[in-house]
């Protein structure tokens, strides 16, 4: 069988399981409202959570600092790509979150194997939540270490398969805030299971920073902890911040192993200038006008009281991901096409995303929503769920 013949008898495989994926081309956006594929819709599945994307500040930076800096940084950072921009976002990012340094980085991918590859080794033990992000499961992967999954949020599971590890390399590894369920990990049992079994902890606070915590600054904010209780911080910049790349906090000893030997890191190309700069007025945002994430607070306690009053079955989740549990592949993706039809952009989720059986509609709230169009959204997710109970 030829390459292509295999390729299409994969593809036609994926057409009877109802999982094959598209693109949709967005050719405008202005707030919430999008153009996509020639159609004017309302988009509840954007991670743009606090509108930073689209915020005239953040604009502003990127584009002065492209009219200074050029486009392209030209090179990877050891070589001639760091440029002061990317220099003052790592300062500040370090200063904000409380850490000695930081790291920016192309992508939270490239984050996540990165700090894996550099600091584990086959000798070494990563216990990672099962529903974890796939960046973090493929960096232990990657790095030949020995990876030990527990059930999602299993504590007691956690303990046990750190308590197992015979290793001086121990790492214990989560999301702060699981990016398909929207629940919070419970970051100080995870904290004192890591100082039990002298693991470090490492978090991925994709969804949590700009979400979670009185100040927005995420998981750890919410859960009371401070920076010393979590060695590792990953904060992704494509989701609240509005940007693309990935900032990671740690000790200076930690930031400068990885400069040096992340592999992603040394042999990639620095993120474009204008984009550190962006994200430099998006911590500023952040840190400087709490109005943003009060806004959506306000969107995700709206939303929440009128989807227990239509009698919904969404997941527990009081952060800005809301999902709707669809069961089936099929029902998942008549709902999200219902959904269009009636003017709402909300993604069907399905396996290998999610596990066999889960598949969902994916909602996520931004500031940028009105409590209008969260209403609107409400009334035609009740009507087009009529009362299934998602669970298959
Ligand atoms: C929890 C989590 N970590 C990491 C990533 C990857 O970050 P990036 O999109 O910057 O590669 C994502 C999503 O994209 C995510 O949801």
């Amino acid at each position: 069988m030829t390459l292509i013949e295999r390729l299409r008898r994969r593809a036609a495989e994926r057409d009877a399981a109802h999982s094959r994926r598209s693109r949709h081309v967005q050719s405008q956006r202005s707030g919430m409202l999008a153009e996509c594929d020639g159609k004017s819709l309302i988009n509840f599945s954007s991670n743009d959570y606090l509108g930073f994307a689209q915020h005239p500040d953040v604009i502003a930076a990127f584009q002065q600092a492209a009219a200074r800096d050029g486009v392209g940084s030209a090179g990877s950072a050891l070589v001639t790509g760091h440029f002061a921009v990317h220099h003052e976002l790592e300062q500040q990012a370090a200063a904000l979150f409380g850490y000695e340094a930081a790291l920016f980085t192309g992508s939270g991918y490239l984050a996540n194997l990165g700090i894996l590859q550099a600091v584990l080794d086959d000798e070494s033990v990563c216990v990672q939540d099962k529903y974890n992000h796939a960046c973090l499961l493929d960096g232990a992967r990657f790095s030949g270490a020995d990876l030990k999954r527990y059930p999602h949020a299993d504590m007691v599971q956690a303990e046990a398969r750190c308590a197992e590890a015979k290793t001086d390399t121990l790492f214990l590894v989560s999301d702060g805030v699981f990016s398909m369920d929207g629940d919070a990990a419970d970051l100080k049992a995870l904290h004192a299971i890591a100082e039990r079994h002298r693991a470090t902890l490492m978090i991925d606070d994709a969804h949590g920073v700009g979400v979670l915590g009185e100040s927005g600054l995420g998981s750890a904010q919410a859960a009371g902890l401070r920076a010393a209780d979590v060695p590792i911080l990953v904060v992704p910049a494509g989701k609240a911040l509005g940007g693309q790349g990935a900032l990671i906090l740690a000790q200076r000893d930690i930031i400068q192993h990885l400069l040096e030997t992340a592999r992603p890191y040394l042999f990639s190309t620095a993120p474009a200038p204008a984009m550190a700069a962006a994200l430099s007025a998006a911590l500023h945002l952040l840190e400087a006008q709490p109005q943003h994430h009060a806004r959506l607070q306000e969107n995700i306690r709206h939303f929440r009281i009128r989807v227990e009053t239509a009698g919904l079955p969404m997941l527990d989740s009081h952060t800005a991901i809301q999902p709707l549990m669809a069961g089936d592949n099929e029902r998942a993706l008549q709902w999200s096409a219902q959904l269009r039809d009636a003017g709402f952009w909300v993604s069907a989720i399905r396996p290998p995303t999610v596990p066999q059986g889960k598949s969902r509609l994916r909602i996520t709230l931004t500031a940028l929503h009105t409590k209008a169009q969260i209403d609107a959204l409400v009334q035609v997710l009740a009507e087009i769920t009529g009362g299934h109970d998602g669970h298959g």
